[in-house]
């Protein structure tokens, strides 16, 4: 496994819609191992290939709760409900903050790294994880969503 170096806001790969993935190989295993390690380590709770240079339809969330990691290849959000406030921030803009509005649950459905169907159903933040990451796979970025930015001294212990 290595660390990927982390893309940041104003590069225009990070706009860019990806395309499916459409081998389960080796190569991209080493991608999803690659991108769980760099999110980690960067202290954060979800990644999406294109913030690693690959403009693949894959992500990476950890929230830290009983899901653990999440490896989603493909992913579609097919429900949502409800509306939640957030702060949100993203490891390609690192120390910005903003309050968003994201559905306050989902359900997605996608694929494990060998092509076994996986769907995910997400409350709260690992439901904001999932909005977050899979736009990024249309190049969209949350400061799109973002109602308000936060100034760095209402951040706090973020
Ligand atoms: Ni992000």
């Amino acid at each position: 496994m290595a660390i990927r170096n982390i893309i940041k806001e104003g590069d225009p790969m990070l706009n860019k819609v990806c395309r499916p993935v459409e081998k389960f190989d080796g190569r991209l295993a080493q991608l999803i191992d690659d991108m769980a390690e760099t999110m980690k380590e960067a202290n954060g709770v979800g990644l999406a290939a294109p913030q690693v240079g690959v403009l693949r339809r894959v992500v990476v969330i950890d929230v830290g709760d009983d899901h653990g990691l999440i490896e989603l290849v493909n992913p579609e959000i097919v429900e949502h409900s409800g509306e939640q406030e957030c702060v949100e921030g993203c490891l390609s803009s690192p120390g910005q903050y903003g309050i968003t509005k994201r559905p306050a649950k989902v359900k997605v459905r996608g694929f494990s790294r060998s092509g076994e169907p996986v769907e995910v159903d997400g409350e709260e933040l690992l439901a904001t994880a999932c909005c977050h990451e899979i736009d990024h796979l249309n190049g969209i970025l949350f400061k799109t969503h973002v109602l308000r930015m936060l100034d760095p001294d209402e951040v706090g212990g973020k």
